[in-house]
């Protein structure tokens, strides 16, 4: 950290604030004394302008377009790691050794199963219960079940916790499908990779033998590298606010993934899909772009536009690749797919989407591989969710283990009434 200093006129008078220096990316002005100094607030409701904390796990160039894990390009990644890996860099803060991966991957592998009681959990849902109503609702429970996992003061409680958690993931996901469709829970199998190993979990049987197609294991496991952290989004923020009180880390998550659900965030993937499919044919895209741009509209394009990215989302660049490779391994094809290329094409070039930098998100193509593989759209942002528990765990282990960590806690800007007394009922 740089001893720079930046000097804010406020209520007409001088005041001296440190400025942090980061790795990479803009300097931020440290204005943590700004209230004692000055008796003022800052007012940044959306955090438009402010950096929440620290964090030496994911670094975002929006403007570039530029995403990286641990200093890794999430291009890189998707194209020659593996979900495993990744996660062990995640946490880690490096790329394992061969032994190290074998080791992790072996762990994770030994937490995949749920207490037993956990599937009664799903018995008490409607069948036709969304799986994030599902998802939140069973790891939120999570930490009735595992309390030797609980004190989070406790690293070796928190590691433990972090496995179980990305274990369980998947088995807590596929069993969300399963119950949706009526068929039995699939015990997980741990002689498969943890991607083969959900495959199977959501789309096996007990009465057949399920074999796994390596390129949809592939692609599954590229799109779960794609979704596994993202900086301070609006479910890490969540899970780091959640997680300040003191909150036990299944509860965190749990908070994670209600926040998730919402369609500006992760919930946009099943947007995104439903568009595309409400579309239908090409020739009706010049009417949805207007209807995207008319301010009386409430309709946006769902997977374009990002807060951060003012540039091609990177993960959309290697999501566009995966369809293809998806369509040509298992031999299908959807006229989606033909829709959102000639949507993305048209709102480029239009002047709209041009000077509000708005571009193809993760979400645009996601929901066409999802679906192609065999996934109902309610599902998508559960895989989401599934993804991007490695990246709200590290991001809450990081936290807990910063030793300058206190509880989160915005203040406001008040507009209600000034004080005034209270009247009885029958004199109002
Ligand atoms: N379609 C049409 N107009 C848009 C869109 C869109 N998808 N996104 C932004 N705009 C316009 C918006 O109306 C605003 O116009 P103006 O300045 O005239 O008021 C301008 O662009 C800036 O938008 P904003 O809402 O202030 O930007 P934001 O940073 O607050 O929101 C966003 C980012 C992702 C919520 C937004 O772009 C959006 O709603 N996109 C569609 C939903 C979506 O795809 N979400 C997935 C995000 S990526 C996955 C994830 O991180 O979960």
């Amino acid at each position: 950290m740089a001893d720079k200093q930046s000097q804010l006129n406020v209520g007409g008078e001088a005041f001296d604030f440190p400025v942090l220096e980061g790795s990479t990316g803009p300097d931020v002005v440290d204005i943590r004394k700004l209230y004692g100094s000055t008796g003022k607030f800052t007012f940044d409701p959306g955090y438009k302008s402010t950096a929440s904390c620290e964090s030496a796990l994911t670094y975002i160039d929006g403007a570039e377009g530029i995403l990286l894990h641990r200093g890794y390009p999430i291009g890189q990644l998707a194209e020659q790691s593996s979900f495993m890996e990744v996660c062990y860099l995640m946490l880690n803060g490096e790329l394992p050794q061969q032994q190290e991966l074998d080791d992790f991957s072996w762990t994770i592998s030994r937490h995949t199963m749920l207490h037993e009681q956990l599937a009664s959990f799903y018995k008490g849902f409607r069948r036709d219960a969304h799986p994030m109503a599902i998802m939140c609702g069973v790891v939120g429970a999570l930490s009735a079940f595992y309390h030797d996992s609980t004190d989070i003061s406790d690293p070796e409680h928190r590691k433990i916790s972090s496995h179980r958690l990305i274990a369980k993931m998947p088995t807590i996901a596929a069993m969300a499908y399963k119950f949706s469709i009526g068929q039995p829970f699939m015990y997980p199998d741990n002689s498969l990779s943890y991607t083969g190993n959900f495959l199977r979990m959501t789309f096996g049987v007990p009465a057949e033998r399920y074999e796994v197609v390596p390129a949809v294991e592939k692609a599954m496991d590229r799109i779960f590298i794609l979704h596994a952290d993202h900086e301070q989004n609006a479910s890490t923020s969540t899970v780091r606010l959640a997680g300040s009180s003191g909150a036990n880390p299944f509860a965190c998550i749990a908070a994670g993934i209600a926040c998730l659900w919402g369609p500006a965030h992760g919930g946009a993937n099943e947007s995104a899909l439903n568009m595309l499919r409400e579309i239908g044919t090409p020739d009706r895209i010049p009417h949805y772009i207007e209807r995207a741009k008319d301010k009386n509209d409430p309709f946006r394009l769902m997977g374009f536009g990002h807060r951060v990215y003012k540039n091609y989302d990177p993960r959309a660049t290697v999501m566009q690749k995966t369809v293809r490779e998806v369509f040509e391994a298992l031999n299908v094809t959807d006229p989606v797919f033909e829709t959102a290329l000639q949507l993305e094409e048209m709102a480029l070039n239009d002047p709209y989407f041009q000077e509000k930098k708005l571009f193809p998100n993760v979400d645009f193509y996601s929901g066409v591989i999802l679906s192609a593989i065999g996934f109902p759209t309610t599902m998508f942002t559960a895989l989401f969710a599934l993804a991007r528990t490695v990246g709200w765990v590290a991001q809450w282990n990081e936290m807990i283990s910063d030793p300058g960590q206190v509880i989160g806690r915005p203040r406001q800007l008040y507009t209600g009434p000034t004080q005034r007394d209270y009247v009885p009922v029958d004199q109002r």
